[in-house]
């Protein structure tokens, strides 16, 4: 590789280099990560919580929200009694300090995903589309608010919006920006009191946004730090409510939210991953757990009863997928390290990136395709053979349309990236490898095994 590696070096240096002097920014070093003491909670408060609670701080006022949105339809709704009995799972509605009734996003915009026809609370979305700037939007929704005090709600979350639309666009659908979106909500809050400022206080992430797929909730059972490059540490209730840094402008605010993560966090604690629902092969799974324990449970750990998770950080050089997210982009460049270490939610917590990616639990790893932390990998059987992963491909956003046979999302390979698509709407569907962070390199465990292995582990797979 010529040209196109120094192009991606040089930008890879831009991303990193908003950090400025990192002398005081905590590296992670890579190997096992340890134990950090975690705040108690109720799991049941904890659901109430996540899907009643105003933790984004402000929304769109629910009369502007009511003459744009119909009542979500059944299967669309929760077990939500008043004001939140029709709205959909993935927003809630709530009164804010100056009484007025808002709607915004939950967790659950990107936690929560539908497979095979059914809701999964905790599953990654990995169909939404971020690749238009909704900054547009948001004002036009000004054209349907005329009470002031609704009014004042509105040009709050208006201004928040505008402030990191820009910022959180990505190439693809299906990819997620919160990275990004975390480093310029942190850009725009005094890291004492909190307080937002329509100015950017630090520089901003360039607008190149770093892809992620969303993980499962379900691995934070095991997980000793929060993120794919493992830089969330210590009270992982604390890192949990950095959505609140949207629109919540003060630390007694904070405070007050903060007070009931830890049952958040003990709601997520107890999700289960979904059973593979199609039949299995025993006698290949067996054989498959075998091949398993001797290539990939020293990062992967083992399964079943007695099974260990080792919580390993493995090094860039030797998983060898894409580095940006591990390169200091996005949330995890100095200056918003450290902002985050030095502000309230660093009291009880801390980023420290490593230069690696944790290898996950693989509880539940059929449900959670595509893969690799960009989602650059449609289904498992690309992921154990790298000589099935296409450079350029479409894949299904259709979630009841799944593949039994590869254990992943239908794709069809193109012979040309998205540069070469005239048809922007087309464009953003078609998931190209060469552009930054996309990468579907490394990872090429599998490659060495036959391919009678290689179906074997396939076979386990399903079953974990
Ligand atoms: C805009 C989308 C979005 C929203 C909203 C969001 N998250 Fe996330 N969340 C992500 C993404 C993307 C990651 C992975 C980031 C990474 O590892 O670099 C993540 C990571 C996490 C993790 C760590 C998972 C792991 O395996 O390391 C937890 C726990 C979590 N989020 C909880 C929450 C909670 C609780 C809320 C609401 C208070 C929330 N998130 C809101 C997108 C979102
Ligand atoms: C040297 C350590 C190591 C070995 C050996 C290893 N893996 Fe991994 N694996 C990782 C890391 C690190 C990641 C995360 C990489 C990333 O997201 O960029 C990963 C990711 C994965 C994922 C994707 C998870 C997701 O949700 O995207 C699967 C599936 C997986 N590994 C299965 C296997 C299997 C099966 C084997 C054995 C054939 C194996 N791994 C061997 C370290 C390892």
């Amino acid at each position: 590789m010529g040209k196109p590696r120094r192009m991606t070096l040089v930008t890879l240096a831009a991303l990193a280099a908003c950090g400025g002097g990192d002398d005081d920014v905590p590296e992670s070093p890579v190997g096992p990560i340890p134990a950090y003491e975690q705040r108690d909670g109720d799991a049941a408060a904890g659901w109430r919580a996540l899907v009643e609670n105003g933790y984004v701080g402000c929304g769109v006022p629910r009369s502007a929200y009511d003459q744009v949105f119909n009542p979500a339809p059944t299967w669309a709704r929760l077990d939500r009694g008043g004001t939140n009995a029709t709205v959909p799972y993935n927003f809630t509605s709530f009164r804010t300090a100056s009484g007025v009734e808002v709607v915004s996003p939950n967790c659950l915009q990107c936690h929560a995903e539908t497979l095979r026809g059914q809701l999964v609370i905790g599953l990654g979305n990995h169909t939404a589309d971020y690749t238009d700037d909704i900054s547009g939007l948001a004002v036009l929704a000004g054209g349907l608010v005329s009470d002031p005090a609704e009014r004042a709600e509105w040009e709050k979350w208006r201004d928040r919006v505008v402030a990191v639309a820009p910022y959180t666009i990505t190439k693809t659908q299906g990819v997620n920006p919160a990275d990004n979106l975390a480093a310029v909500l942190f850009a725009h809050r005094d890291v004492d009191t909190l307080a937002w400022s329509n100015e950017p206080l630090l520089p901003l992430p360039p607008d190149i946004v770093v892809p992620v797929d969303v993980p499962p909730w379900w691995r934070m059972k095991q997980k000793h730090a929060m993120f794919y490059d493992g830089a969330g540490r210590g009270d992982h209730a604390r890192i949990m409510m950095t959505a609140s840094t949207l629109c919540v402008d003060t630390v007694a605010e904070a405070q007050a939210i903060d007070a009931y993560f830890p049952d958040v966090r003990a709601f997520i604690l107890g999700i289960e991953p979904p059973a593979w629902p199609f039949a299995i092969d025993a006698a290949l799974a067996a054989t498959g757990k075998d091949v398993f324990e001797g290539t990939c449970a020293r990062c992967h750990g083992t399964y079943g009863d007695g099974g260990v998770y080792p919580n390993l950080v493995v090094a860039l050089d030797e998983v060898g997928t894409d580095p940006v997210l591990a390169s200091g982009a996005a949330q995890f460049a100095g200056d918003y390290v450290r902002w985050f270490n030095r502000s309230f939610f660093g009291e009880l917590a801390f980023l420290a990136p490593a230069r690696g990616y944790v290898a996950p639990p693989l509880d539940g790893i059929w449900a959670t395709a595509p893969y690799l932390h960009n989602g650059s990998v449609p289904t498992l059987a690309a992921l154990l053979d790298s000589s099935l992963r296409a450079p350029y491909f479409i894949r299904s956003y259709d979630t009841s349309a799944y593949d039994e046979a590869l254990v992943g999302w239908p794709s069809t390979p193109l012979a040309a990236g998205q540069d070469a698509e005239p048809d922007a709407e087309r464009r953003t569907k078609i998931y190209d490898t060469s552009q930054l962070g996309y990468s579907n390199a490394g990872h090429t465990f599998g490659d060495a095994l036959t391919a009678e292995q290689r179906r074997a582990v396939l076979e386990y797979l399903k079953t974990l």
